[in-house]
């Protein structure tokens, strides 16, 4: 049987670029393309397949380039056009692929349609976002809330209607039951599709479409006080509604006519309203992003038991993903500490589907502390007195050396934000000097996903009964297996890893000092080890 998994974006490794972060060639503080162009080197030799960039549209980064004001161009800050292009011509010369974040659901307020819109009530764009009267006794339509806190209507003084925003104010939503915005969405993809673009990931998908009769969401039985207003309902009438999966199809068949093209969807939701963005028939998002990773609390009971209801609920030929990171949340190495982020690394890479890593995950990096004065996100600096909703501290600039900026900007130049303030040992030069660092365990991971057909083509059964804190999975293809054993604790573990297997090949050990045959009945894990392991050939 050969494998019909045969697509870049099943067999390859997405890295995430947050391109403010990445890499400052022009000398302002802020990351940029020639910037990223710099480090192609650097990524190259990740073993990774495809780039994922955050936003480089126009912007006045009120959402720090989710509020975009020009969907086919690219902001001065991060380059031009031509830069651009010659990212994507680069990238390719090396066999890596481009994806762009696309950003549908919402424009920036100073976007031209939507200041056409905003002009009066009969302007021919009125209808492209979402205007409502006031209540009957004044006040917004309805009670739906901002993700980033308070009402989603916004009043316009000068037209006497409220527009919704399910982010900040600044950033209305489209009205996509209006077929002339489709359309305009489009004819966005195709402008970059044209270009050479491989893929989009697609922001808040699941939210394009709202109630048709704008009614209240209820309350949610679990909201606690304190906790962000967007929690206090339910989202019955903001999110997942069943007209999104007609533009979905539309956006997918746009890039059906293309050679190999994807996208990927940002979609919070629980697997069994997951899966329905796969399509029926697959023919809407080639991939939904699955989050399990980065909500649920670090344990092997845990992280077993989603992957094994994520397995199960996957519809016939969907193709399965996993993220352990991105710039919306706290990094890896801070949620379960920097020796799990080696065991996480490891699970990201061994498990069955496209693998997506944040930048800087990859040397360990963690989540920065910012005094309030530096804070930039807006979601933190609305919600001030919610603890963790800023996004700081996890799209601080990354790590490449320890020169007085970290290699990421001239050593004159203030970063937008703060470095960490451990950036002298964790960085990119210092890792590539030791043999055991973070960074050379992900090399290592890459490699040998890449030269395992096992890791790529093959199925995925989970093996040890759970309650010790460890968790053993088996990846198998035409009769080559391979052991994937973790231990999500501080402790040594021994466990029975196969029932069927006496002994076995230890390819790699998150400590990158143990190889060889060893025997797996039973087999010893160190604290936060974990191991790969070759039964029979592979
Ligand atoms: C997505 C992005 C997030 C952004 C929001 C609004 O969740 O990942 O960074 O703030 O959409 O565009």
């Amino acid at each position: 049987m050969t494998s019909d998994i045969k697509h870049w974006w099943q067999t390859g490794i997405i890295y995430q670029i947050y391109p403010r972060s990445f890499m400052d060639a022009s000398g302002d503080g802020v990351g940029d393309i020639p910037g990223i162009i710099e480090r192609l080197d650097y990524l190259t030799s990740l073993g990774i397949d495809a780039i994922w960039l955050s936003p480089i549209y126009p912007s006045p980064m009120a959402d720090f380039g989710y509020d975009i004001s020009d969907y086919t161009d690219v902001n001065p800050l991060f380059g031009s056009l031509a830069d651009f292009d010659r990212l994507v011509e680069l990238a390719h010369a090396r066999g890596l692929h481009v994806i762009l974040d696309l950003v549908p659901n919402h424009t920036s307020s100073q976007h031209p349609w939507f200041l056409e819109s905003r002009a009066s009530r009969d302007n021919p764009k009125r209808d492209w976002y979402i205007w409502r009267d006031p209540a009957p006794h004044g006040g917004p339509p309805n009670n739906w809330q901002s993700f980033f806190g308070g009402d989603a209507w916004a009043f316009d003084e000068a037209t006497g209607q409220y527009y919704l925003h399910l982010f900040l104010k600044e950033q209305p939503d489209l009205n996509y039951r209006n077929p002339a915005v489709v359309e305009a969405l489009l004819n966005t993809m195709h402008f970059w599709l044209d270009r050479g673009v491989d893929g989009f990931r697609v922001d808040v998908i699941w939210l394009m479409i709202k109630d048709e009769q704008f009614r209240d969401e209820p309350d949610s039985p679990t909201y606690q006080p304190g906790r962000p207003d967007r929690h206090r309902h339910q989202h019955i009438y903001t999110e997942d509604q069943v007209m999104v999966h007609d533009v979905i199809r539309a956006m997918r068949r746009v890039l059906d006519g293309y050679e190999e093209r994807m996208m990927v969807g940002e979609i919070y939701l629980p697997y069994e309203r997951l899966m329905t963005y796969y399509g029926t028939g697959l023919d809407e998002c080639h991939m939904p992003f699955n989050f399990q990773l980065i909500e649920s609390p670090w344990s092997a009971e845990i992280v077993r038991g989603l992957v094994d209801s994520y397995e199960a609920a996957l519809p016939t030929g969907g193709w399965p993903n996993w993220v352990l990171g991105n710039h919306d949340r706290s990094r890896i190495a801070t949620r379960a500490g920097r020796e799990q982020a080696r065991v996480a690394m490891m699970l990201l890479l061994t498990l069955r589907g496209t693998p997506t890593c944040y930048y800087g995950d990859e040397i360990g990096m963690v989540d920065v502390d910012i005094p309030v004065e530096k804070w930039q996100d807006p979601a933190g600096l609305q919600q001030k007195d919610i603890k963790g909703e800023s996004r700081d501290p996890e799209r601080t600039p990354m790590q490449w050396d320890a020169s007085p900026k970290a290699g990421f900007c001239p050593s004159d130049v203030e970063p937008w934000l703060p470095l960490a303030p451990d950036y002298h040992a964790v960085n990119v030069a210092v890792e590539e000097g030791e043999p055991g660092s973070m960074l050379h365990l992900f090399r290592r991971l890459t490699a040998l996903r890449r030269g395992t057909l096992a890791l790529v083509h093959g199925s995925h059964r989970s093996l040890n009964a759970s309650g010790n804190g460890v968790y053993v999975y088996e990846r198998a293809y035409e009769g080559k297996r391979v052991l994937v054993a973790l231990n999500f604790t501080a402790e040594e573990r021994t466990v029975e890893v196969s029932a069927e297997t006496l002994s076995g090949d230890i390819l790699v050990s998150t400590h990158l000092d143990r190889e060889g045959p060893e025997s797996l009945s039973p087999l010893t894990l160190r604290p936060n080890e974990g191991i790969i392991v070759a039964v029979g050939e592979v």
